[in-house]
């Protein structure tokens, strides 16, 4: 068991980062962001123009690709040096990754790297298969969901402030189709760990979500 990593999965907006950005700073470890990882990656292949069938070559790209997740206040995410934080939640880049996190040679490079950063820093890392495939001796383990439609009032909040405009019903339908993807997909898959501890976060503040989570820490130990 290695104690200095904690894992938070779940489906798309059940508050997994900004719960696991607060755990991490609390308990003075490092957030990794591994969505961040596989959007950045689909933003070159889409800028590229790359058929996103080709795993080829999406494996390749992702191999001569450097992704770069610097630590702050607020967390930026670098592509080949350039800061891309912004741009890698667009609709666009959103519509696109679970088709580019689907393919096995990308995961294989992305994987590499997240278990690499686990082993030079304490880590609270949140993704889809962190728990299961990552780092399954990760001392703590959660799944974290919500309702479908309180996941897609989170996503409409954050993309209304970030000056998108939104239309709820297709953001609803947007986020099921993720889901089902990343649910349904051949390799590692959206599915709770069997050690980890399934966290319904509707209904409760972020606060409340990140005390629960803090203290299931503190009794592990
Ligand atoms: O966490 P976020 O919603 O930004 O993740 C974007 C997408 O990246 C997910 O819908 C999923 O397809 C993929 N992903 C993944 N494995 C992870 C993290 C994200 O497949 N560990």
């Amino acid at each position: 068991l290695d104690r200095r990593s904690i894992a938070i999965d779940g489906p798309a907006g059940a508050g997994k980062s900004t719960v696991a950005k607060l755990v991490a700073q609390r308990l003075k470890l490092i957030y990794i962001d591994t969505g961040a990882m596989y959007r950045a990656i689909t933003l070159k292949a889409l800028r590229e123009k790359l058929d996103l069938q080709d795993q080829m070559s999406l494996t390749q790209l992702a191999k001569e690709t450097t992704i770069q997740l610097v630590a702050g206040l607020q967390q930026r995410v670098l592509l080949d040096g350039e800061d891309v934080t912004e741009e890698i939640r667009s609709p666009e880049v959103t519509g696109q990754v679970s088709t580019v996190a689907q393919i096995v040679g990308v995961r294989d490079v992305m994987v590499k790297q997240q278990r690499q950063m686990a082993k030079e820093f304490g880590v609270v890392m949140d993704g889809r298969d962190i728990g299961t495939v990552v780092l399954p001796d990760a001392g703590a383990k959660f799944f974290l969901t919500a309702s479908a439609e309180e996941r897609a009032c989170r996503r409409a909040k954050e993309l209304v402030d970030k000056g998108y405009t939104i239309d709820i019903k297709k953001l609803t339908k947007e986020i099921e189709e993720r889901d089902y993807m990343d649910s349904n997909r051949a390799v590692s898959p959206l599915v709770p760990a069997q050690d980890a501890i399934t966290i319904d976060s509707s209904g409760m503040t972020v606060e409340e979500v990140v005390t629960t989570i803090i203290a299931l820490i503190e009794k592990g130990k």
